[in-house]
């Protein structure tokens, strides 16, 4: 079934990211701090002529990593050579990669993650001494040759920082974490994109949009795209409150962002399981999922509306779950779970 919620990158979001893209950090709305500590980072770099550390960017999906290794690409005015994780199969591809490589170049990793240990093994090298080493030979002949990189700055991009290796993670200079977006910010989003899409929003419809994308900027885009074609049949092309309101019901995305599979997630643990604690794999069975989806997908939007809750002995849905649902609150398990500490 197909989710418009869905923060995973889609088809139809191809032809819509090329335009709305921000280019720039002046475009590229809120995470303020992260700006912050790479304007530094870039303007220190250029002062001393030298490239930018090694960067890693981890968080949920459709929150801006991808698109904000080209804005600082941009922002040094240097290039960028993209790929992914399981694009690299083999050591020599990404032997390949890393010698056709130029001076300060960007090589931008996406789905960092998903490489194989033999290929990660060529990275450290790589990334630590601008160096490759290579096997010559077999066997008792057999020696090693050190070619040198120029120097470039790698720019990982992964949605969970817990599968690295911890070989790979200490060698990034930086490690920044994207945060879901405020409300505020999520706003000036679906602003933004009306403007280039040329759509009309009233105030209460960039309101009601922005509330209902999951703090994430490619569901507001995906969202404002599908509203804007119920507003052209249904309301002359203006949206307004009522017009998202109606647009997204239609499409069940509640009035906090869930859809259809976020309130299984939720009625499975508190139905089937008394609320929790209830562990993941179990979940993802009872509901048909896949238990990385859930965790990549699903689960970090659940955590940060503090509906479920992580606990040593598996998930748990919290009060706000049971009365966003508008069930009971049962205390059953999560009484046991929490009475000590309470009392
Ligand atoms: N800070 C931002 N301001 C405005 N729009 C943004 C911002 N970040 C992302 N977007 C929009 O959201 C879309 C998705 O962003 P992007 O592809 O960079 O996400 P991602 O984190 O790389 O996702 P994935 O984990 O799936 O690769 C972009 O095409 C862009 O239009
Ligand atoms: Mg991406």
């Amino acid at each position: 079934m197909e989710r418009v919620i869905s923060a995973k990158l889609k088809e139809e979001d191809v032809v819509l990211d090329a335009n709305l893209r921000p280019r720039c950090f002046v475009e590229y709305i809120g995470q303020e701090k992260i700006k912050e500590n790479l304007r530094i980072a870039i303007a220190a770099a250029q002062k001393r002529g030298e490239g930018l550390d090694h960067i890693l960017l981890y968080g949920p999906p459709g929150l801006g990593k991808t698109t904000l290794a080209h804005v600082i690409a941009a922002e040094m005015g240097i290039n960028i050579k993209i790929t992914s994780g399981p694009a690299i199969e083999r050591s020599g591809d990404l032997a390949a990669i890393l010698t056709n490589l130029h001076q300060e170049d960007i090589l931008f990793i996406d789905e960092i993650h998903r490489l194989s240990r033999v290929v990660e093994e060529v990275l450290y090298p790589a990334m630590e001494d601008f160096a490759l080493d290579l096997m010559i030979g077999k066997g008792a002949g057999a020696r090693s040759l050190r070619l040198h990189l120029p120097h470039f700055t790698l720019v990982g991009a992964t949605t969970r920082f817990a599968p690295l290796s911890p070989p790979l993670r200490d060698r990034f200079g930086a490690v920044y974490r994207l945060d879901f977006y405020d409300q505020k910010a999520m706003e000036a989003i679906v602003s933004r994109s009306a403007r280039i899409l040329k759509v009309e929003v009233a105030e209460g419809g960039v309101e009601e949009i922005a509330r209902r994308a999951r703090g994430t900027p490619r569901v507001a885009n995906r969202l404002l795209k599908r509203v804007r074609d119920y507003a052209q049949v249904m309301a002359e092309g203006l949206i307004t409150e009522v017009v998202a309101e109606e647009a997204l019901a239609r499409l069940e995305v509640d009035r906090v962002g869930l859809d259809e599979v976020d309130h299984r997630i939720l009625n499975t643990i508190i139905k089937k399981f008394a609320g929790g604690p209830v562990g993941l794999e179990t979940i993802a069975a009872a509901i048909s999922e896949e238990p990385d989806t859930i965790m990549d997908v699903y689960e970090p939007y659940l955590l940060q509306l503090a509906f479920l809750e992580r606990t040593p002995r598996g998930r748990v849905a919290t009060r706000l779950a049971y009365e966003h649902l508008g069930l009971p609150y049962q205390k059953g398990h999560q009484q046991s779970l929490w009475g000590k500490s309470k009392g």
